[in-house]
């Protein structure tokens, strides 16, 4: 992930990833069908605005976009009652990141304080550690309100309020800001931790600590797909059915 600059050309942006080129389009610097060969520059001389703004707007954007998806076979949970779905979700990753994230973000505590001249471990360790915290009070959250609310909407049976009330739309779009979040931190880890790319170090406790960021990461990933892609838009569905009077049963 690298910067932008005046120079960029709309053709370099849209080949970084084709999300990127909502920022021009939505800032009506750009159409689609117009010429791919002009610079921020060019675009931005002719609406008054300066690079800068746009360059900053694109990088925010590029931070959020997601690293590819793990390799989760969707479809075998598609089926899946939302009930089993929950529990297979609270007592396989969220129990793996409750053993595994604070023995990790304790190494790269330990490592930044052994290396107190480096900037990187020190800014790898505080965001770990950030996102660590972020994610104890996101498992809580799902765990008291979201998923009550879905196993409540899967049985049939009334909703019973949580902290969050007992609609189900709030928590979930609420839950969903959270997971760009995270995913921001994981595309800065990635980055800070060079790519994790293998034998990057001959450090024992850097590579046990490149691993664990490898295996975070793959889990969030596997973690938050399951829930963005499968059990937030079925638990949706299943709340308008209730609420227009139809049967929750299938989900
Ligand atoms: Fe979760
Ligand atoms: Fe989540």
């Amino acid at each position: 992930m690298g910067s932008f600059s005046r120079e960029t050309t709309v053709a370099e942006i849209a080949a970084r990833h084709p999300s990127l080129l909502r920022v021009l389009t939505g800032s009506g610097l750009h159409r689609a069908g117009e010429p791919e060969d002009q610079t921020l520059d060019q675009l931005c001389a002719a609406f008054g605005l300066h690079p800068a703004i746009i360059i900053r707007m694109l990088e925010t954007a590029e931070a959020r976009i997601p690293p590819p998806p793990p390799p989760v076979d969707l479809a075998q949970w598609a089926d899946c009652p939302l009930g089993e779905l929950v529990d297979h979700i609270e007592t396989t990753h969220h129990a793996w990141l409750r053993r595994e994230l604070p023995p990790l973000v304790e190494l790269a505590g330990n490592l930044s304080a052994a290396h107190p001249e480096s900037e990187r471990r020190r800014e790898l360790y505080e965001t770990l550690a950030g996102m660590a915290d972020e994610l104890v009070v996101h498992l809580q959250h799902e765990e008291e309100s979201v998923f009550p609310i879905i196993r409540d909407l899967h049985a049939g049976t009334e909703v019973r309020p949580t902290r969050c009330g007992s609609a189900i739309g709030g928590p979930i779009a609420c839950m969903e800001n959270e997971h760009e979040r995270t995913v921001v931190a994981l595309n800065r880890l990635r980055e800070l931790a060079g790519g994790y790319a293998a034998g990057s170090s001959s450090a024992e406790a850097d590579r046990e600590l490149l691993q664990g960021l490898t295996r975070v990461e793959q889990d969030l990933l596997a973690h938050m797909y399951k829930e963005n892609e499968l059990l937030f838009p079925r638990a949706l569905a299943t709340g308008q059915n209730v609420r227009a009077g139809r049967p929750s049963t299938g989900d």
